[in-house]
């Protein structure tokens, strides 16, 4: 055959490696840690094989053994030793997750990003203090404000302690500050109360575009934060929507986000490539629990090769414009790079 083009040429082993358009490094990735306090020892996850909950005794060993593969950035989930419906432990100074902090930054120069959220410190599992009930009607509220259907997050309540985590985290060290409440007016608020703390040179990391996903479920179980009643979508986005995610972005950035976050990852391609597109900032991927544990489950079948697509996924979210991803292989998948 006479043909001009054979884009197989360039498929060839040796030339493959010139010509490839994107590359993943230890670099890129950042590795999500559980903080539990309501433990002393390391309890394994089971909906994310290879994931533990470390009690505050463990979390240096825990982040060295993150290190060791290459990874230099963590984000900190915590478990508190108690809620209730405000979240305050969220915000205390010696919250698991501040004290946390100061031991990881003692002991390491570990890169050290924040989860700046509610829901795994309020007893009703919601991101945030929820509205006054409509009537206080005793009948009504005698199953407790936190078994009402009807209640949702109070927004503007939930920005004021949005503030006092984020200063919270960046006064015991932190190095990122990401907020995941999806709150309007979020970013702003964590903004105005690190600059006026004299913490201007933080970063926030904006889970810009969150959607109300199903692909969280495994992390429930991980950080004990499933809503007690109804669910996320009055405040999260709906997986319909695309336009919007570009809204909430322009609104963040407005507001002073650093970085963009899209989450879901491999569900939401389309959004992180949208954002790639329209705004110069370094976008990042959650590649969330869900897309972990689907792809676990298949593996323990022996239906796919673990390695293989864990590498492949996240090769695509690079490919969809991600600079950096924040994913339960970190680990894994930086231990199989080529050094
Ligand atoms: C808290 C938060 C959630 C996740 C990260 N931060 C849960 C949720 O929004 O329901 C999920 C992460 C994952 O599934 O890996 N706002």
């Amino acid at each position: 055959m006479d043909l001009t083009h054979r884009p197989r040429r360039l498929r060839q082993d040796r030339v493959r490696g010139l010509v490839s358009e994107t590359s993943l490094e230890p670099a890129d990735l950042i590795a999500p840690v559980f903080v539990d306090a309501t433990t002393e020892e390391r309890v394994p996850i089971e909906t994310m094989p290879g994931h533990e909950r470390v009690p505050l005794s463990e979390v240096v060993d825990r982040v060295e053994e993150v290190r060791e593969t290459g990874v230099e950035a963590i984000m900190l989930f915590g478990i508190p030793e108690s809620k209730d419906p405000d979240g305050t432990r969220a915000w205390a100074e010696d919250g698991v997750i501040q004290e946390a902090t100061r031991r990881i930054t003692a002991e390491t120069d570990t890169y050290v990003l924040t989860d700046v959220c509610l829901c795994e410190y309020t007893d009703h599992g919601h991101c945030g203090p929820l509205e006054e009930p409509l009537q206080s009607d005793d009948e009504h509220t005698d199953s407790g404000p936190a078994c009402d259907p009807t209640l949702t997050v109070d927004n503007d309540a939930t920005l004021e302690a949005l503030d006092k985590i984020a200063v919270s985290h960046a006064e015991a060290g932190a190095d990122m500050i990401a907020p995941s409440g999806m709150m309007d007016g979020m970013v702003g608020a964590i903004r105005e109360g690190l600059d006026r703390e004299g913490f201007e040179n933080v970063p926030i990391m904006s889970y810009a575009a969150k959607y109300q996903s199903a692909f969280y479920g495994p992390f429930r179980d991980a950080a004990d934060g499933a809503p007690a009643f109804g669910n996320r979508r009055h405040y999260q986005m709906d997986p319909a929507n695309a336009r919007e995610a570009m809204r909430e972005v322009r609104l963040d950035v407005e507001q002073g986000a650093d970085v963009l976050m899209v989450k879901p990852a491999l569900p939401y391609l389309d959004i992180v490539s949208d954002i790639r597109r329209e705004f110069d900032h370094p976008v990042a991927a959650y590649n969330v629990s869900g897309e972990y544990a689907m792809l676990h489950a298949a593996a323990e079948k022996g239906w796919l090769d673990l390695e293989e697509v864990a590498l492949e996924s996240l090769l695509s979210i690079k490919r969809a414009g991600a600079d950096l991803i924040l994913t339960y292989f970190a680990e894994d998948v930086a231990e199989s790079l080529p050094a």
